[in-house]
């Protein structure tokens, strides 16, 4: 349901690669709420990606940027402003991606080099277009930037590996970036964190299947979809959420305040029952 509520509101949405990514569920919602937008994604995903039919469909311009570099960055924001004509109100950093995980390296055999560039690929990127948006005075007063997350920056995973210390760099990020945006420009600086998803990078994760189960079997709401997360990200772009800045909001079903849940218990019950019936 469409309330207006990005009416006349400038926006670049990071990270759309395909239908199932959670960047792409916000650029339509975005548009369906009255925003225009650039896309935006690394010049690799322009072919093996989606983006182009969902660029078609919302009518929005693709500025490819590797969002590692400043050089690209500095283009991307000078060309959304000329494109959507004015400065940006809002920005979805929406971009996930680790060596080590994808080469399935265990996290206590990391190659170090993959490591610096996942950091770099997922927490500094973020970092980088913040930093850019400042020095180029691209954001409006009282804009909106987000960063998307997940609670393996606070709580171990195992086999999330070294994606859980980019997420706790990105999330301190937020917070220090978020200080110095709003004492220049207003400009607040959130995360969500948000629950599993089936999405490519989602799913790059192993044993991602179960991981997925386990936490909507833990949250009392279940997991969060990635249409609810867009909703979300709507509300934090709009201006009911003014006030909001420096935070990582979880957006989980309830996952992150749980401790016991029976329904896990009665899950493991279950599977010790079947185990003993088939011995
Ligand atoms: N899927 C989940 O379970 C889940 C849960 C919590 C948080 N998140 C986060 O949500 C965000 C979006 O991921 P998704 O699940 O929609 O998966 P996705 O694979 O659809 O999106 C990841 C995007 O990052 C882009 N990307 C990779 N390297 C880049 C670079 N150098 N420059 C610019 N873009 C680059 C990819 O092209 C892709 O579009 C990520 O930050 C991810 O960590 C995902």
């Amino acid at each position: 349901m469409a309330n207006n509520l990005l009416a006349g509101k400038r926006g670049i949405i990071f990270g759309a690669l395909d239908e199932k990514s959670i960047a792409w569920k916000v650029a339509e919602r975005c548009v369906e709420e009255g925003a225009k937008i650039t896309l935006t994604n690394v010049p690799v995903a322009m072919r093996f990606g989606g983006i182009k039919e969902l660029a078609a469909k919302l009518d929005a311009e693709i500025i490819p940027a590797d969002a590692t570099s400043v050089e690209d960055l500095e283009n991307l924001f000078t060309k959304s402003m000329e494109v959507l004509g004015g400065k940006i109100d809002f920005v979805l950093h929406s971009i996930g991606m680790s060596l080590n995980v994808r080469k399935k390296r265990e996290y206590t055999d990391v190659k170090y080099e993959w490591m610096q560039k996942t950091f770099d690929i997922s927490a500094i990127s973020f970092h980088k277009t913040m930093q850019t948006a400042m020095k180029l005075d691209a954001m409006s007063e009282w804009g909106s930037v987000l960063g998307l997350t997940y609670i393996a920056a606070q709580r171990t995973f195992p086999d999330y590996n070294e994606m859980a210390e980019s997420k706790a760099l990105l999330e301190s990020f937020a917070r220090s970036f978020g200080y110095h945006f709003a004492m220049k420009n207003k400009v607040r600086v959130n995360t969500i964190s948000q629950s599993p998803t089936m999405t490519t990078a989602g799913s790059g994760v192993k044993g991602f299947q179960d991981f997925f189960s386990y936490a909507d079997k833990v949250s009392p709401l279940g997991n969060a979809s990635a249409d609810a997360c867009a909703d979300y990200c709507i509300l934090m772009f709009s201006d009911l959420t003014r006030m909001v800045t420096m935070q990582n909001l979880f957006h989980d079903g309830g996952f992150s305040s749980m401790g016991m849940s029976p329904a896990v218990f009665d899950w493991a019950k279950e599977a010790i029952a079947r185990e003993a019936e088939e011995e």
